[in-house]
Formats: structure tokens, C-alpha cells, sequence
């Protein structure tokens, strides 16, 4: 059935596209994919082209991973996008990253809406200029009642501060009486991060070779699979999407079990 609806809503895709997604549906696909979108500064300067084109370029990635990940039956995809540590950036390049979310959706949020897509964001909102978080808040309205897969950018944030943050609410609740200590345990504590609403990532891939995890989910990543590629994201294609969700397939997860 699922497949059926796949190849029909798909109609451009190649045969060996199509072969190896029918062959991703025979077993389940991880609910929960993380990404951390990196490279787009060296795809750039390989071709002589300034780091901003880079970023630009991806944007399409960021479209064709979404759509394939809904049609694939993945419930959430979160795209690392810009880390509290990036503001370190040259501020030109920094203005050019926070006017993309405008751009992205100004070009895609309709086809977002067609195919069902819940647009949401985690990370910290204060430091946004008022226009990126304008054009955010904007899709994260106008798709909220759709109930296919949820997009979820994270966007100036850093996984450090986010569990600080969550130590500080806890110790608040605590002291106000609204937490005992022997209610805590590691699921109450999931609840004060900003993925409260989510399972733990399954599948976690980096792009551009670095093999790290640069602030991302600590967390939320303990049993994650994780996938490293040195393709870089303005080259991540579909295939390359199957291929990391093929490898998690044929992993063996144990959560310490045996
Ligand atoms: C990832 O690409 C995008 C962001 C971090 C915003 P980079 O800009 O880090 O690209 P490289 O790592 O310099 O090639
Ligand atoms: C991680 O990439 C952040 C995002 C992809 C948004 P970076 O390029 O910032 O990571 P480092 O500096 O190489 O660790
Ligand atoms: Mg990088």
C-alpha cells in the first residue's frame, strides 16, 4: 500500500531510485532521522563560488531529503541548520544563513502544505532577527494541523545550553514543589528539552566527513546509529538518503542488551 502510493506520487524517479525504495519498504524505516547538514562552505570554494552559494544550494537538498522522507514514512527529519556556536561566523555569512529560512519557504512552503508536512523549529528564538523567525512562525502556523512528516530545524541551537537549561527548569519545578527528586528520572528529564515532543533520533548522518557531533542532541543521540558520509550536503542526493537509511536497516541495535 505504502509503496504503491510512494511510486505513484514519485513519477519522476529513476528506476534504480525506484528499486531501491521498494526495497526500503520491505523493513521498517527509522521514525526518527537527525542531520547534521554540513559542507556547504567547502562545495563552494571547490568551485570557486563564495561560502553563501553553498548554502544556497543546499536549500534544494533540504527540499528533496523532505520530500523523500514523507514519502519514505519517516515521522520527524531534524536538519541541523545553525548551531549557537555559528554566530561566530563572518556576519555577512551569518545574514545570509538567517535570510534562507525566508527564501526556503517563501519557494516551498506551499508544496510543504500539499504533501502534509508539519514545519516546527527548536532553538533559541531571542537571538533571531525578527524576520527569520517571522517566516518560521508563519509555516509552523499555516502547517500545524498536517500530520505527515514533521520537519523540525534546528536552528541557533547548541545541545550544551539546552540541557543547562533543562537542569535550571528542573531545579526551579523542584523548588517551586512541582518536581520532587525521586520523580526525576531520565524520562521526566527528556521532557524539559526542547525534543520533548519527540522519540530520540534512530538515524543520525553527517555529511562533509568531519566525524563529530559538534553540539548536536548529546542527549537524544545516546543509542542513536549514526552515519557519516563525506559526500558534501549540496551533493547529498535521494540516493544517498537510501543508502544511509539501507545501512541503518542492516544494523543490529542491542540498548545494551545482548
Ligand atoms: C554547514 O556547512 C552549514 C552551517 C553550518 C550553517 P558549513 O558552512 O559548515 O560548510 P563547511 O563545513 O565550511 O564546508
Ligand atoms: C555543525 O557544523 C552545525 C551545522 C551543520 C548547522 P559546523 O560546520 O558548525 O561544525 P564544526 O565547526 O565543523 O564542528
Ligand atoms: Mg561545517
Amino acid at each position: 500500500m505504502l509503496k504503491k502510493f510512494i511510486l505513484g506520487k514519485r513519477q519522476k524517479t529513476t528506476p534504480t531510485l525506484r528499486d531501491k525504495i521498494e526495497k526500503i519498504n520491505k523493513l521498517p524505516v527509522p521514525e526518527h532521522v537527525a542531520i547534521i547538514m554540513d559542507g556547504n562552505g567547502r562545495w563552494a570554494k571547490k568551485r570557486a563560488l563564495p561560502r553563501i552559494a553553498g548554502h544556497h544550494e543546499g536549500m534544494k537538498v533540504v527540499r528533496n531529503t523532505t520530500m523523500l522522507a514523507n514519502d519514505l514514512g519517516i515521522k520527524t527529519l531534524t536538519l541541523y541548520a545553525f548551531s549557537t556556536e555559528n554566530w561566530k561566523r563572518p556576519k555577512n555569512e551569518v545574514e545570509y544563513i538567517m535570510k534562507l529560512p525566508e527564501e526556503f519557504l517563501g519557494t516551498f512552503l506551499p508544496e510543504l502544505i500539499k504533501n502534509n508536512v508539519q514545519v516546527k523549529m527548536m532553538g533559541y528564538k531571542d537571538q533571531l532577527p525578527v524576520h527569520t523567525l517571522r517566516a518560521i512562525e508563519k509555516a509552523m502556523e499555516e502547517t500545524k494541523y498536517n500530520t505527515g512528516l514533521i520537519l523540525n530545524f534546528a536552528l541557533n541551537y547548541g545541545s550544551r545550553a539546552e540541557i543547562l537549561d533543562a537542569v535550571k527548569q528542573v531545579l526551579n519545578d523542584n523548588k517551586n514543589g512541582i518536581l520532587k527528586e525521586t520523580e526525576l528520572d531520565e524520562k521526566v528529564f527528556s521532557s524539559y528539552l526542547m525534543t520533548a515532543n519527540y522519540t530520540d533520533p534512530d538515524l543520525l548522518i553527517r555529511t562533509s566527513g568531519e566525524i563529530r557531533l559538534s553540539n548536536f542532541m548529546l542527549w537524544q543521540l545516546a543509542y542513536s546509529e549514526l552515519w557519516f558520509t563525506d559526500v558534501l550536503w549540496p551533493d547529498f542526493s535521494e540516493e544517498h538518503l537510501l543508502e544511509a537509511i539501507e545501512a541503518f536497516q542492516n544494523r543490529q541495535r542491542r540498548f545494551g542488551g545482548i
